[in-house]
């Protein structure tokens, strides 16, 4: 069997983007040596990083290059600078949102994993979070992000009105709930899905599929929840769940409260991936624009996305876990950066967290 190489597309992206990229590309480039891995990297400009340059936050080029590649790794995008913009279609965000929707990828992966070091770090007690781990699959590619019709619209009588629309079709509701038995089927076999079916008719269909598609995984116990007591329940006693199935928005917003429990968002990657497994990674985190530039963010989340890509889009799975346990050896050693810090803890620079991986991952056997 010959191997071809696979070719990794890395997006900086903005704000505090591109520092943390760069220690997740010094990683790989250390697994790559240490593994022997056969990638190639490119890099390419998306969010506003690439309107300053190109007068779009996903132009041509970064789109082809991005349909060529095996996986992608992405930093984030967005910030101040880009806000005013009247057309909405230039918005950084909208350069994500063209990725996702563009590639197809529809299922995103976000992992709420507390490292047992970091249990101080959260804000929640920590007899509530000690041992957290869940799973929170979020349709990415449909829902009320992309509904049509929306916009601002002026009425007759001279006001406006926003509008939008929440809508699933059956296929694309089906497409993720697979996606989700079978996660949970590969883990505690719990799946919870989360709806507002109380007053959403398209969550009534939402619930309707989830039950229908359960069929299929017997061994799966799939339960439902209305969203506003799901948010509440992740707080209350978050290791009731195992594996979370909800769409895009709902799954945008407990993802980040998902993440506190683990301590900080600064710790949470993501995977995104289409129907061949072919993905885009990304930490939950935003740009975080009031820190960018200040070498005092936390580069875990990019470069624990890193080991999902080995994982989930190259197979490579011994190098994945060699950079968790490279980040998990960091944390022993009492690195934090200003997120994660707590007394007694030596607070490290955005580098020195990277270096430390590094060095971590250069050391094992
Ligand atoms: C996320 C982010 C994005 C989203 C933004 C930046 C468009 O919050 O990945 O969770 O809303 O999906
Ligand atoms: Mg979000």
């Amino acid at each position: 069997m010959f191997n071809v190489t696979k070719k990794i597309l890395v997006l900086p992206g903005d704000g505090i983007g591109p520092e943390i990229v760069s220690e997740a590309v010094k990683v790989l480039e250390v697994a790559k040596q240490k593994f022997k891995l056969d990638v190639a990297l490119d890099n390419a400009l998306v969010g506003g990083a690439a309107f300053d340059e190109f007068g779009s936050p996903l132009p041509e080029v970064t789109m082809e290059k991005a349909r060529a590649c095996d996986a992608i790794l992405l930093g984030a995008v967005g910030g101040p600078k880009w806000d005013a913009l009247e057309d909405r279609e230039m918005r950084p965000e909208k350069g994500l949102l063209g990725l996702r929707s563009g590639l197809e990828l529809f299922a995103n992966f976000r992992p709420a994993i507390l490292y047992p070091q970091l249990a101080d770090a959260s804000t929640l007690k920590p007899e509530v979070v000690s041992g957290l781990d869940i799973l929170i699959v979020r349709e990415l590619t449909g829902g009320i992000y992309f509904g049509k019709p929306r916009g601002i619209r002026t009425l007759e009588n001279g006001e406006r009105e926003g509008y939008n629309t929440y809508v699933y079709n059956e296929t694309e509701i089906r497409r993720i709930a697979k996606v989700a038995f079978e996660s949970a089927q590969k883990r505690g076999k719990k799946l919870c899905s989360i709806d507002k079916a109380n007053v959403l008719e398209v969550t009534v269909l939402w619930r309707e599929i989830m039950e229908e598609v359960s069929k299929d995984y017997p061994d799966v116990e799939l339960s439902h929840m209305y969203v506003d007591n799901a948010a509440m329940q992740l707080v209350r006693a978050p290791k009731q769940f195992d594996v979370v199935v909800t769409g895009n928005m709902f799954g945008d917003i407990l993802s980040d409260t998902a993440a506190m429990l683990t301590g900080s968002i600064g710790m949470l990657p993501s995977a995104s991936l289409d129907t061949n497994n072919k993905g885009m990674y990304e930490p939950c985190h935003g740009s975080a624009p009031d820190i960018a530039g200040q070498g005092i963010a936390n580069p875990l989340a990019t470069i624990l996305s890193v080991a999902m890509m080995l994982r989930y889009s190259l197979n490579e799975v011994v190098a994945a876990d060699a950079i968790e346990k490279a980040v998990s050896d960091v944390l022993d050693k009492g690195l934090r950066t200003g997120d994660i810090f707590s007394d007694g803890m030596t607070k490290v620079s955005t580098s020195q967290m990277g270096e430390a991986v590094v060095a971590a991952l250069q050391e094992a056997s």
